[in-house]
């Protein structure tokens, strides 16, 4: 710490939900121009803090010291009173509200008793500068990508001048290239003094950026390390208790039949590109690309959410139309969609329920729902993927961010597709379930099943992929063999470079 009193003083807090201990005695510290990472399994309490720190829920027991004075954050309006921002996990903005009515949301200026538009159009446009986003204030954020809503959020925390800010996984829908934006942009609210805490699952930004890691475990501390200490297997070491090896088990499994094929398809998100390319049942194939290149809209149109404009399908041999979700999900397609919150789950629905509602017709075949397989199933899935809820019936809106995202895997994985798209499969969660996933994904094709996957993970797509292809600006801007793999390659070819050795056919002489 730069300083001897810590601008924040986080005293024994404990928070109890129903069943559910979030917080047991937890302190942290937090100096001036300090980058402190928490880090945590998922369930761990990381996101339960710092709501409290951001007055959105009250803890049951502690203290908070604000410049080693008492201060009861009780409200939004008192957390910003005390410098503190929260940039929360799941994004939390207006979606039918622009970009600048939602920067200035509950403190917009005004001017004679009325809002003053213009000038928050033009704060907005200097904010949006900083942070590196190419839009209009003006822009419906309903619009907007994940990616982008997620640098809005983080404009709107640095607008209001906090002297904390607090990031829950803020790269999460974030590609590499915005990732190093907001890195920047935190050396610079450093280098002003101001504070960061940073939430992340990913290990390799922690040790980029943080001169400290607090970890939390089953909602106690669990222990720090100083900025020369943060390294990948002593973080995991304190997170896990245990080590962790061999991420990625991946052994090729392709058969000769390809499960999917797309000729010169074209989607409504990219109308003048087409993409044309196969997938083998039983291969897993990454598609790699900058946030934008259009991979989401690949898969949605594959999963018949906006239907393709052109081009065709072929499944299993068979020309096929997908018209709509239900088509796709009859020709065997499931999705794990990347906005869990919008595709992904029924967040006031159980576990259970989530789990078994994709296979609900395979389970009512007699006009009833079979509730003892339902429990089986949901009781076997939340057991593979260590998913930490107190019992299966409960809703899912109150699981933490990453555990929610194991119930969207649940459910697909309950349904056995034939083909598996998969968009950023491991987002926001803890590298114990991670490497469970990994495991399904290698377990699934084993058993024939084609994956195709979406992940800004550069690890990921490099240690999960029989092959990859990377997207760039809405078509294939080429294709990678597992002996062609490299960081270099992939960034190379998304952002519209060509490789200097050939991609297919690297040995030359072909028969
Ligand atoms: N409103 C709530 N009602 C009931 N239980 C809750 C509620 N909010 C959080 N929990 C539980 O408290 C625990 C801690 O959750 P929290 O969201 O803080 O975890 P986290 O460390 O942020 O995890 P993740 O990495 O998955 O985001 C979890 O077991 C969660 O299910
Ligand atoms: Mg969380």
């Amino acid at each position: 710490m730069n300083n001897d009193q810590p601008i924040l003083h986080v005293k024994e807090i404990s928070k109890r939900f129903p069943g559910v201990v979030a917080l047991d005695r937890v302190s942290l510290e937090l100096g001036q121009s300090e980058i402190l990472a928490v880090i945590g399994e998922n369930g761990a309490g990381k996101s339960t803090l710092m709501k409290i720190l951001a007055g959105n829920q009250l803890p049951d027991d502690g203290e908070i010291l604000v410049d080693g004075v008492p201060q009861t954050i009780d409200s939004v309006q008192a957390a910003r009173a005390n410098g503190i921002a929260l940039i929360h996990q799941e994004l939390n903005l207006c979606q039918n509200l622009d970009v600048g009515a939602n920067i200035f949301l509950g403190r917009e200026p005004t001017r004679g008793g009325m809002i003053d538009r213009q000038r928050i159009r033009v704060q907005s446009e200097t904010i949006l500068q900083q942070v590196g986003l190419d839009l209009s204030p003006d822009e419906l954020v309903g619009h907007l990508t994940i990616g982008q809503q997620q640098m809005v959020e983080i404009a709107k925390a640095i607008s209001t001048e906090a002297r904390i800010v607090i990031m829950d996984e803020p790269t999460s829908s974030l590609s590499q290239r915005e990732a190093n934006k907001l890195f920047d942009i935190i050396r610079q609210l450093k280098s002003r003094g101001v504070s960061v805490i940073y939430i992340s699952h990913r290990l390799g930004e922690v040790e980029l950026i943080a001169d400290r890691v607090e970890v939390l475990r089953d909602g106690r501390n669990a222990g720090q390390l100083p900025r020369h200490e943060i390294n990948h297997q002593a973080m995991v070491e304190r997170m896990v208790g245990r080590e962790i090896d061999s991420y990625y088990s991946r052994t090729d499994c392709a058969r000769d039949d390809a499960a999917i094929e797309v000729r010169r398809l074209r989607t409504f998100a990219n109308p003048h590109h087409e993409v044309s390319f196969r997938v083998q049942a039983g291969e897993i194939v990454g598609i790699a690309g900058l946030v934008g290149a259009g991979r989401t809209e690949l898969l949605m149109t594959l999963f018949g959410i906006t239907p393709a404009t052109e081009g065709s399908i072929v499944i299993g041999g068979q020309q096929a139309e997908i018209p709509d979700s239900q088509t796709a999900m009859q020709l065997g397609i499931g999705l794990v969609p990347e906005d869990r919150k919008q595709q992904g789950v029924l967040l006031p629905m159980s576990v259970r329920e989530n789990t078994s509602l994709s296979t609900l017709s395979t389970l009512a075949q007699l006009g009833f729902v079979d509730r003892g397989r339902e429990y089986e199933l949901a009781t076997e899935m939340t057991r593979r993927l260590g998913t930490r809820t107190p019992h299966i019936e409960q809703p899912v809106k109150f699981l933490s961010g990453g555990n929610q995202q194991k119930v969207v895997i649940a459910k697909w994985l309950a349904r056995e597709p034939a083909i598996l798209l998969m968009d950023e499969p491991t987002r926001g969660v803890d590298v114990g379930a991670r490497q469970e996933i990994y495991k399904l994904m290698d377990d699934l094709s084993r058993a024939g099943v084609a994956i195709l996957f979406v992940s800004s993970d550069m690890e990921e797509v490099l240690g999960m992929s029989d092959r990859i292809i990377v997207m760039h600006e809405g078509t294939i801007s080429g294709e990678l063999a597992s002996e062609q793999f490299s960081e270099e390659a992939v960034m190379t070819l998304a952002t519209g470079g060509q490789l200097d050795q050939p991609t297919h056919s690297a040995g030359g002489g072909q028969p």
